[in-house]
């Protein structure tokens, strides 16, 4: 029986994986920029977490968890997302206690959710977030947008949209709550079944909902801008007044709201603008969790991060005609024919990759045409020709593959040669 990858799941090959590199070491470059240091937590919790941390009235802890029963009787969950993880982290390990506030984290790693699988959305994915704890300084909101923004432009994106939305503090939340309550009772029987439930646990969840979106009172849902307090509205325009201050461009969306429970004040996704991106538009999105930690039984810590897929930003990448560089030329490629220039080749070719030269050769004993094939295919720079000749007077031929040109050089200076020949 042939054996498939399960359903939203994908390998990732070679020819590929260099634009999954690339990416990367763009993101862990930026992180470095802005002061985030790595984190690495687990790839499954104890399912409390999430249910705790992400909220359990989300799509996600209901519907789209891979929990499972481990051999000792316990319910563990394969990370649906990063913050409750490193939240989790941050209060087992302290770093509350560290003297540099706020901890300044990324991370980068495979998540899971049992979604419906389609064109941007897996149910492995690998997503990279910052997450920023201890600060409620509305200047580090911005930083964290910012960062976002940073991430795709620096990897040649420009149809971006930067969608933000103050969900306000407690206060301001809990009167948002009962208008949408009062507001959408009356149509409580026109709802789906699961908004029925929503407007009793998170009447918020009830604007989220994708079956219900064109229900009429969708469009006069009471607005949380019209509900913040005043420490919120204060909150929401110092954060615009520093986007402005950077300027980063932005559009106020008073009905974003995220699929995750744990925001308050500041929310925000970027959706990718490019022609023929296909139906999911959002690429990443984020906010402000006040409350997180202490929910999860650490000290009241205030917090901000978001998240990206690799999967999407590379749609993006696509749907924009963006081309990652790639490094694929190969040093040099070693031909060698004959029993003793085989021996020659093998020995040199440990050499010069001790060196540091990316270089390799032929291991099916092709003919020599076939062998110069191989170095064309892999975009040797130079080849080194063996055979028994050469190897009687202690000399390799050197090939330069884009002028033609050859040349004797002796085995000893051979390393110095190529050097020369990669500086210039
Ligand atoms: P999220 O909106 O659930 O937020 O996910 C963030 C990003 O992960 C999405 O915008 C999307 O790019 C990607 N994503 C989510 N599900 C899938 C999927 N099934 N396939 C491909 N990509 C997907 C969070 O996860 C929050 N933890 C973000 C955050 C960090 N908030 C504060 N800190």
């Amino acid at each position: 029986m042939a054996m498939n990858a399960p359903r939203g799941t994908q390998d990732i090959l070679p020819g590929t994986v260099e634009d999954w590199q690339y990416i990367e070491n763009t993101l862990k470059d930026l992180s470095h920029r802005f002061n985030y240091k790595e984190i690495r937590t687990p790839i499954f919790e104890h399912t409390e977490l999430f249910q705790r941390g992400v909220g359990d009235s989300t799509d996600i802890v209901q519907k789209e968890m891979y929990t499972f029963e481990d051999r000792g009787g316990r319910s563990v969950t394969l990370r649906p997302e990063g913050t409750a993880s490193v939240v989790r982290s941050f209060v087992q390990n302290k770093l509350h206690g560290l003297a540099n506030q706020p901890t300044k984290l990324f991370y980068i790693g495979p998540m899971f959710r049992y979604e419906r699988p389609q064109q941007g959305r897996t149910r492995q994915f690998v997503q990279f977030g910052i997450e920023a704890l201890g600060s409620e300084d509305p200047a580090v909101d911005a930083e964290v947008l910012s960062f976002a923004m940073k991430a795709y432009q620096e990897l040649g994106l420009s149809s971006l949209k930067l969608i933000v939305n103050s969900l306000g503090d407690q206060e301001s939340r809990e009167a948002h709550r009962e208008a949408l309550v009062n507001h959408f009772s009356p149509h409580k029987e026109e709802l789906c079944s699961d908004c029925q439930i929503r407007l009793e646990e998170n009447p918020l969840r009830v604007l989220d909902c994708k079956k219900d979106r064109d229900h009429p009172a969708m469009k006069t849902a009471p607005s949380i801008l019209d509900f913040l307090n005043e420490y919120s509205r204060t909150y929401f325009e110092k954060v615009k007044f520093y986007l402005d201050a950077m300027d980063i461009d932005y559009e106020v969306d008073p009905n974003l709201v995220r699929g995750l429970d744990y925001y308050n004040h500041t929310a925000f996704e970027i959706m990718s603008e490019a022609e023929g991106f296909g139906a999911i538009t959002t690429l990443s999105g984020g906010g402000r969790y006040n409350g997180l930690v202490e929910d999860i039984g650490g000290p009241a810590t205030p917090g901000i991060g978001f998240a990206l897929s690799i999967e999407r930003l590379l749609m993006a990448l696509e749907a924009e005609g963006v081309e990652l560089p790639k490094q694929e030329e190969l040093d040099c490629y070693i031909v060698a024919i004959g029993e003793k220039p085989e021996l020659e080749a093998v020995k040199l070719v440990d050499k010069l990759r001790s060196e540091g030269l990316r270089v390799d050769k032929d291991y099916l004993h092709k003919k020599m045409k076939a062998q110069f094939k191989a170095a064309d295919r892999l975009k040797a720079k130079k080849v080194l020709i063996l055979g028994d000749r050469e190897v009687e007077n202690n000399l390799v031929n050197v090939k330069d593959m884009a002028t033609g040109e050859q040349k004797e050089v002796s085995l000893e200076n051979v390393m110095a040669e190529l050097k020369k020949m990669k500086e210039e």
